[in-house]
C-alpha cells in the first residue's frame, strides 16, 4: 500500500572537531600575505566560526554520524532504509557516489547488530547550495510514488578541499559538515509543497570549473564566486521561491513558524525575512557558528533548531536554498 505523503521522522547533524574562529583564520592568512579581519568578515557575512575537517577527512566521513544521529533520533530500524539521497558538490570521488559510500559505511557500522543497508537504490545529488532542497524533494515524490518508505537524506560537504586561501573574497566564508534527515511514509502531510528552479546561463557566477581529463585536473579545481551577482540574485530568487510554496500549500507567510534558509549570509537570510514580513526571531541561524556549508547548511540548521528545542513537533517549517547552477528552491513541511 503507498502512502500519499512523506513527513520528516528524525534530524542529525555532524561537524567536525576543529573549529576555526575568524581570529585563528585571519592569521594564518595574514601569514600567507592575505589582508582581512573579523570586523570584516562578520558585518559582511554574519560568520564568526567555521568547521573544518582534518585532510584525511571525506564528506562520507561527515555523513555517517549525521545520519546514523537521524536514524536515532527517528527511531527506525536502520534495516529498514529503503533509499539514500546525498547532495553534495565535495563527493569523496568522481565516482561511485558518496551515497553508496554510506551505504556501506553505516553497514558496516550497524554490523555488530545484524543490520545492513545493503541493495536500497542510492544516489547523489548535484545542485550545490540548493543540494539538500533538491534531494529532499526528490525523496518526497519517490516517497509519494511509493517507491520507498523510509528514506534517509543527506547533506555532506568538505568545501575547505575546493577552497582558494589566496583569495579572501570567499575562502572565509565557507565550511565543512553534514546534516541528515530520515523522511519517512504518512498518511497525513509532512511535505506540504515545494518548489524547485534553475537557470544555467548563471553556471559562471559560482562555480569549481576545472574536470577531469587525461588523469588530470584540467582548469582550476577550485571555487570562484561573483558575490555581489550571488547576493542579489539569491534575495529576488528566495523570496519568489517561499512565496510559492506557501501558495501551494495555501498557507500564508503569517502561518510560518520557522524560516530555515540556507545559511550563507546573515544579511540575505535577514532580507529574506523582511520580504516575507517575518521577525527575526522566527528564523534558525547558525551561520555565525558554521560558515557556509553549501548543501549541508539546511539539514544542520533544521537539527540545531530540533535540538535546541526551538522547532517543534506540529510546526510549520519553511526550509530554502539558493546555490551555484544557479539554482534554487524552497520545502515547506509539517515537523
Ligand atoms: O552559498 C551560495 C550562495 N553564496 C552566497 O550567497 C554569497 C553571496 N554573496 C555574499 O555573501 C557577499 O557578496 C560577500 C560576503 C561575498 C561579499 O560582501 P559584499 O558586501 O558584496 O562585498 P564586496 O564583494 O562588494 O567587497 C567589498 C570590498 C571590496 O573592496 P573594494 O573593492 O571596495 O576596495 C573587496 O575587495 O571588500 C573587499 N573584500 C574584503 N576585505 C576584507 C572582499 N573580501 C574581503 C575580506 N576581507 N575577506
Amino acid at each position: 500500500m503507498t502512502s500519499r505523503y512523506s513527513r520528516i521522522s528524525g534530524t542529525g547533524g555532524y561537524l567536525p572537531p576543529r573549529r576555526v574562529g575568524n581570529d585563528e583564520l585571519v592569521a594564518e592568512l595574514a601569514a600567507r600575505g592575505i589582508e582581512t579581519s573579523d570586523e570584516w568578515i562578520a558585518q559582511r557575512s554574519g560568520i564568526k566560526a567555521r568547521h573544518f575537517a582534518a585532510p584525511d577527512v571525506a564528506a562520507s566521513d561527515l555523513a555517517l554520524p549525521a545520519a546514523r544521529a537521524a536514524i536515532e533520533a527517528a527511531g527506525v530500524n536502520p534495516g529498514e532504509i529503503d533509499l539514500i539521497v546525498l547532495a553534495t558538490s565535495t563527493p569523496d570521488m568522481v565516482f561511485p557516489s558518496t551515497a553508496a559510500i554510506v551505504q556501506h559505511k553505516l553497514s558496516q557500522s550497524y554490523a555488530a547488530e545484524g543490520v545492513t543497508l545493503a541493495g536500497c537504490p542510492v544516489f547523489d545529488v548535484q545542485a550545490v547550495c540548493s543540494g539538500f532542497i533538491y534531494a529532499l524533494t526528490v525523496a518526497d515524490a519517490m516517497i509519494a510514488r511509493g517507491t520507498a518508505r523510509k528514506a534517509l537524506v543527506i547533506g555532506a560537504e568538505v568545501f575547505s578541499r575546493i577552497l582558494d586561501f589566496n583569495d579572501r573574497g570567499t575562502c572565509v566564508l565557507f565550511g565543512d559538515g553534514a546534516g541528515a534527515v530520515v523522511l519517512e511514509a504518512s498518511d497525513r502531510p509532512g511535505i506540504l509543497a515545494t518548489d524547485l528552479h534553475a537557470d544555467g546561463k548563471y553556471v559562471d557566477i559560482l562555480c569549481v570549473p576545472g574536470h577531469v581529463s587525461g588523469g588530470q585536473v584540467l582548469g582550476s579545481p577550485l571555487l570562484k564566486m561573483d558575490g555581489q551577482a550571488v547576493f542579489k540574485l539569491a534575495v529576488g530568487v528566495l523570496e519568489k521561491s517561499a512565496r510559492a510554496v506557501l501558495a501551494k500549500a495555501g498557507k500564508q507567510a503569517s502561518d510560518v513558524d520557522w524560516l530555515i534558509p540556507h545559511q550563507a549570509n546573515i544579511r540575505i537570510m535577514q532580507g529574506t525575512a523582511r520580504k516575507l514580513r517575518l521577525p527575526p526571531e522566527k528564523m534558525v541561524v547558525t551561520v555565525h557558528d558554521h560558515g557556509n556549508t553549501s548543501a549541508a547548511s539546511i539539514p544542520l540548521a533544521l537539527d540545531y533548531g530540533v535540538r535546541c528545542g526551538q522547532v517543534c513537533p506540529g510546526q510549520l517549517v519553511l526550509l530554502e536554498g539558493v546555490g551555484g547552477g544557479f539554482t534554487w528552491g524552497a520545502v515547506l513541511v509539517e515537523m
